[in-house]
């Protein structure tokens, strides 16, 4: 007996990738399974080796990035399985530009595939799951939620992706709906072009590595766990924590500019957080000071 047994799942952009290994292993839990990706052949292609792996699972070519054929996606699961019980909201595209670079069509594809796409899942999947009182949600987010460079844009919808997974987690345990996200590693496609760009140095862990992570929280072992962003790298299991206020100090008349000039620095300016994922200290206390090749870029 599989924990997923008799549940029904979606998982978007699921033709390759860490979406692919999420699928079968969804499958291979008991899970029916709808593989999503606009890239038909290999959505087919997994569909089929779930079946012949003896699961259940259909293949949709809808892109997620708009309202109508995120709905399609949706009514899709419902027509081939029943009422959708997990949704991964896994689709994203990243590209690498220094933020000065980027442009109007980055963005727009960027936040409609990254961040439309998984409101508009999630909002039309909604409409199947509360009535039932049941199901689960996860977001995909990345070590880019906390800033990474050349990834402004995808770095920005990834933290977008973790707010909106705090907020859908309140708005939805009463109704005992749980929404969490995860923060994978692992060796993609979309990975390997951080290594061909000198941004990462080495290929990264199996995408079956993260799989367990989502048949966990899709399950009902989970069922304690809303409102979270688990991170997954290798060997190594974490949380993010959330964003919250820090060593607040009070002045009782309000922070006037001559106050926060005499003050700031000998109170939060002892505090400065390191800025990016892969920081541990803050670096800008002699001033930013630009080495001559980013000047250079200029
Ligand atoms: N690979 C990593 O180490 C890593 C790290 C952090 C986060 N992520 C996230 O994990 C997810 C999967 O990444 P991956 O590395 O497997 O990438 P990938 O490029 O290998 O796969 C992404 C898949 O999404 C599909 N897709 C793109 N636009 C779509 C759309 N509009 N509708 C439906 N499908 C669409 C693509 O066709 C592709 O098959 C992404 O959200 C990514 O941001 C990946």
């Amino acid at each position: 007996m599989g924990v997923l047994d008799g549940k029904n799942a979606i998982v978007t952009g699921a033709g390759r990738g860490l979406g692919r290994a999420y699928a079968l292993a969804l499958a291979a839990a008991g899970a029916r399974v709808l593989v999503n990706d606009i890239d038909a052949a290999e959505a087919q292609a997994v569909a089929a080796a779930i079946t012949s792996a003896g699961g259940s699972a259909a293949a949709n070519t809808d892109s997620v990035a708009g309202w109508d054929s995120s709905r399609r996606i949706v009514q899709h699961c419902t027509d081939a399985f029943g009422p959708v019980d997990t949704l991964v909201n896994n689709a994203g595209v990243m590209r690498l530009t220094p933020v000065w670079q980027i442009t109007e069509q980055e963005i727009d594809q960027t936040l409609a595939v990254n961040l439309k796409g998984a409101l508009c899942l999630s909002r039309h999947a909604l409409d199947v799951m509360l009535p039932r009182r049941a199901g689960c949600i996860i977001n995909v987010t990345s070590g880019a939620q906390a800033g990474l460079t050349h990834r402004a844009v995808y770095g920005a919808t990834k933290a977008a992706l973790a707010g909106l997974t705090y907020a859908m987690a309140l708005d939805l345990a009463p109704h005992n709906i749980r929404v969490n996200a995860i923060s994978p590693v692992g060796q993609t496609r979309m990975a390997q072009a951080t290594i061909e760009a000198g941004l990462a140095d080495k290929p990264s862990w199996p995408p079956e590595l993260v799989a367990p992570l989502v048949v966990f929280l899709a399950s009902d072992d989970a069922s304690y766990i809303t409102g979270q962003v688990v991170r997954l790298a290798g060997k190594f299991l974490s949380l993010y924590s959330h964003p919250r206020s820090i060593h607040p100090v009070i002045n009782n008349g309000g922070w006037a500019l001559d106050d926060l000039q005499r003050y700031f620095k000998r109170t939060l300016g002892r505090c400065l957080e390191p800025v990016g994922q892969d920081q541990t200290q803050y670096h800008y206390y002699q001033g930013l000071g630009a080495p001559a090749s980013a000047a250079a870029e200029l």
